[in-house]
């Protein structure tokens, strides 16, 4: 665990943030923790049976949860999950009112404050302590991230702010902050992802003409969602770096970090080390998700701050979606407890996890090669990724027979698009979809600069010119990869064919 000094980051709170008045019952409930010897007429019963609700645990008509689930304490758990079926060796987790679980049921099924439930929030904590080691942060329950980013654009986005991000975003998040007045400013991006020297470019640059200056980034630092790109270690380092020198807020968005396929196989565990490790003054929010790793329907996952965030946060949820489920909360718990996989077990799982995709991408880049590069004459290509679920195929769009490279000769100006690349994009995706194939194209992802928030440093094509891109993913069975990429291969072939 490495030192840290947090400073006062209180300015980069959004007014939201400053005027939320806390939940008063819930106030209570915090004092009523340190007196488990009280009579409750507040909520339902004495502290012993129902510290924080009501209605009282004996009428809860659940008496036992059970959730059974892959053994993870041989070889490679998910081949052998996959590879056995239903006589796959399994553990049988449970949690119940009456036999000792790490989370009782009567306890779960009650409400709580926004952090979680301590037992669950303390597995959360385990697992980011082993996997980030973060100095001076707490970790408090989410229902997944996107729950737990859109709370942090509630918590720092002001009307008329300009906040940084990937050039090609998840839109589904980025849009959510629309409605509070926030515009993006997009971050241009390489094979390596965002690319340091733009983003300081862009905060060097930043004139007071252009509004309050941008004082948040989002970032998905490992398999990028819609690229696949994933950070290295000396462009986290950079970018930290920059974060300091011009006060920034790094939201880092990491649904993929368990996903990690880096050409060496390094033990004990070969993830590139995330911003919240790198974090010593308490500027990074951390967000973390079981959706990837174990099922998305589970909703949960974890968000790891500064105390000072993390009190108002809480504030956010304890007043809005105020905790995950008491059942989510008992399995997590179970989950990493000495009964369940335990912190050894659920790191066994995702290594395993991490073979099983490698393998799937392979297999992909493979088929890709053989289905589309090759038979259409590299008219598609496509690097394999170091993580995620994405493979970003890139369309030489240069190359079709109605493509024109110089549509608007003040575009460079102006920051439109020069080029009709756009438009027999979207022909293509059409065709697609004619030939049964559902892929994405980078159109939906794409985050336009503003025109009239041209930065001074910008020499970028503009994105509408370099959208050529679609987002396939290899998270599918073999079958719908070879068919998929089949159908992509003739589409391509026969688009530039006529
Ligand atoms: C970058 C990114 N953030 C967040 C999410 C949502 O994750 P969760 O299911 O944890 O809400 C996804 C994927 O669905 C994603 O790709």
């Amino acid at each position: 665990m490495s030192s840290s000094t947090p400073l006062d980051l209180s300015h980069h709170l959004s007014s939201e943030a400053k005027a939320r008045i806390a939940n008063p019952m819930k106030s209570i409930w915090k004092l009523i923790q340190q007196r488990p010897d009280v009579v409750m007429l507040a909520n339902g019963a004495s502290m012993a049976d129902t510290p924080s609700g009501d209605p009282h645990p004996s009428l809860y008509p659940l008496r036992k949860v059970e959730f059974e689930l892959a053994s993870t304490t041989h070889g490679d758990p998910v081949r052998t999950w996959t590879s056995l079926g239903p006589a796959a060796p399994s553990v049988l987790l449970s949690s119940s009112t009456s036999s000792p679980s790490a989370l009782p049921l009567n306890l779960a099924l009650q409400y709580t404050n926004g952090a979680g439930r301590p037992e669950a929030q303390r597995a959360a904590t385990t697992l980011t302590q082993f996997y980030h080691a973060p100095p001076d942060h707490v970790t408090t329950l989410t229902l997944g991230n996107f729950d737990g980013v859109t709370k942090c654009f509630r918590l720092l986005g002001e009307s008329g702010d300009s906040l940084l991000a990937d050039e090609f975003a998840f839109r589904a998040i980025t849009n959510a902050a629309a409605p509070q007045g926030v515009r993006w400013v997009p971050v241009s991006m390489d094979e390596g992802g965002m690319v340091p020297e733009r983003l300081e470019a862009i905060l060097d640059g930043w004139e007071e003409r252009m509004g309050r200056k941008p004082h948040v980034l989002y970032t998905v630092p490992c398999g990028q969602n819609p690229t696949g790109t994933t950070l290295n270690i000396e462009r986290r380092r950079s970018i930290y770096a920059i974060a300091q020198r011009h006060d920034l807020i790094i939201i880092e968005d990491d649904p993929y970090y368990f996903l990690q396929y880096p050409p060496d196989r390094i033990t004990p565990h070969p993830l590139v080390p995330s911003f919240l490790s790198l974090d010593t003054d308490g500027r990074v929010i951390r967000l973390d998700s079981l959706s990837k790793v174990l099922a998305p329907g589970l909703r949960l996952g974890w968000l790891t701050s500064s105390s000072a965030f993390h009190a108002h946060l809480i504030a956010l949820t304890d007043s809005s979606t105020q905790h995950p489920h008491g059942l989510g909360q008992a399995f997590l718990a179970e989950l990493l407890s000495p009964s369940g996989w335990g912190l050894a077990g659920f790191d066994r799982w995702v290594d395993s996890l991490r073979g099983e995709y490698r393998r799937r991408r392979d297999f992909f880049m493979h088929e890709f090669e053989r289905r589309v590069a090759v038979p259409t004459g590299v008219l598609a290509s496509a690097c394999a990724p170091e993580a995620g679920m994405f493979v970003w195929i890139r369309v030489c769009i240069e190359r079709h027979p109605r493509y024109l490279g110089n549509l608007d000769v003040q575009g460079e100006a102006t920051g439109r698009a020069r080029t009709n690349g756009a438009q027999l994009m979207e022909e293509l995706f059409l065709r697609c979809l004619d030939s049964g194939l559902v892929i994405v194209p980078a159109s939906v992802f794409a985050l336009s600069r503003d025109p009239e928030r041209l930065e001074r440093d910008d020499s970028a094509v503009p994105i509408e010119d370099r959208s050529n891109f679609l987002r396939a993913t290899f998270a599918g069975t073999e079958e719908t990869m070879c068919r998929g990429l089949e159908i992509l291969g003739e589409v391509i072939g026969n688009f530039f064919g006529g």
